[in-house]
């Protein structure tokens, strides 16, 4: 199987164990053109996107093994809704020249550690006793990509977004669950977290690359999605060492630390 075949998998098959399936995959560069975007990834019918908001636990109940589950549940669906969107990424941009198969072979590495995370975040949550599917799951992350049609777009809103503000997620969460005593939870959230520092540089990268005479910031501002904003580039505690540690400058850093708008104020603060 190769890259596009496997992310044609991802996509287009409903089933749990086709999109977290390891594969030997075929990496050998192959010409393509572009797939057309898909409006939702398959999903069999547990786990299909639902309308229905469910809000996320509150920090002080996250001791209680099914809220705990709760919030890991959610966690898994950010990161199968990552596996997808990095799949739609292979799949709607053309193969034209080395540097477009090298953009997809950091993708389809980079899907692999979705993988990890999601049974991770599974295997810990059905020790609680809840199973994938049985908490509706929103489709946030998934629902933007009918907003992206170029390269840029995609890993300013994937990478120097949504992965940016998991590195403050992980963290928080990570040293939440050393706090109240789970240290085997705690362990999952360090993993992701190193990995995501990992993950956005890949895309700071490819916007440096990418980005000519604009800096970082103007690219990336020019770059998000209509009705995101850098306030979904953060978290409620804010890790400059993992930002650093991907690459980002003290300048760009900076102006997202002090980017405000009503999101930041109306919606993360109640997740706390
Ligand atoms: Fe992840
Ligand atoms: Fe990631």
């Amino acid at each position: 199987m190769d890259l596009h075949e496997h992310a044609k998998q991802i996509l287009f098959s409903g089933n749990l164990e086709d999109k977290l399936a390891i594969i030997d995959l075929d990496t050998s560069f192959k010409l393509t053109s572009s797939v057309e975007k898909p409006s939702n990834p398959s999903r069999s019918k547990i786990i299909q996107f639902s309308n229905k908001k469910i809000k996320f636990p509150k920090k002080h109940t996250l001791h209680e093994n099914d809220k705990k589950a709760q919030a890991l549940h959610f966690f898994a669906n950010h990161e199968l809704q990552a596996i997808e969107l990095m799949a739609a990424g292979i799949l709607i941009f053309p193969t034209e020249n080395e540097a477009d198969h090298k953009f997809k072979l950091s993708l389809m590495n980079t899907i692999q550690d979705e993988k990890k995370h999601f049974l991770l975040y599974m295997n810990r949550f059905n020790e609680l006793g809840v199973e994938f599917g049985d908490f509706s799951v929103g489709d946030f992350f998934w629902r933007q990509l009918a907003k992206i049609n170029t390269k840029a777009e995609f890993y300013s809103f994937l990478a120097l977004t949504l992965e940016a503000a998991n590195l403050d997620f992980a963290k928080y969460y990570c040293e939440l669950f050393s706090e109240i005593g789970d240290e085997k939870t705690s362990n999952i959230m360090k993993i992701v977290y190193e990995d995501e520092i990992r993950h956005v540089a890949i895309g700071r990268s490819w916007l440096d690359l990418w980005r000519g005479n604009l800096d970082l910031w103007a690219f990336y501002i020019e770059n998000l999605p209509e009705l995101i904003t850098p306030a979904r580039a953060k978290g409620m505690v804010f890790d400059h060492e993992g930002r650093r540690k991907a690459g980002l400058d003290e300048g760009f850093i900076n102006k997202i630390l002090t980017y405000r708008d009503d999101f930041s104020v109306t919606d993360r603060k109640n997740w706390k």
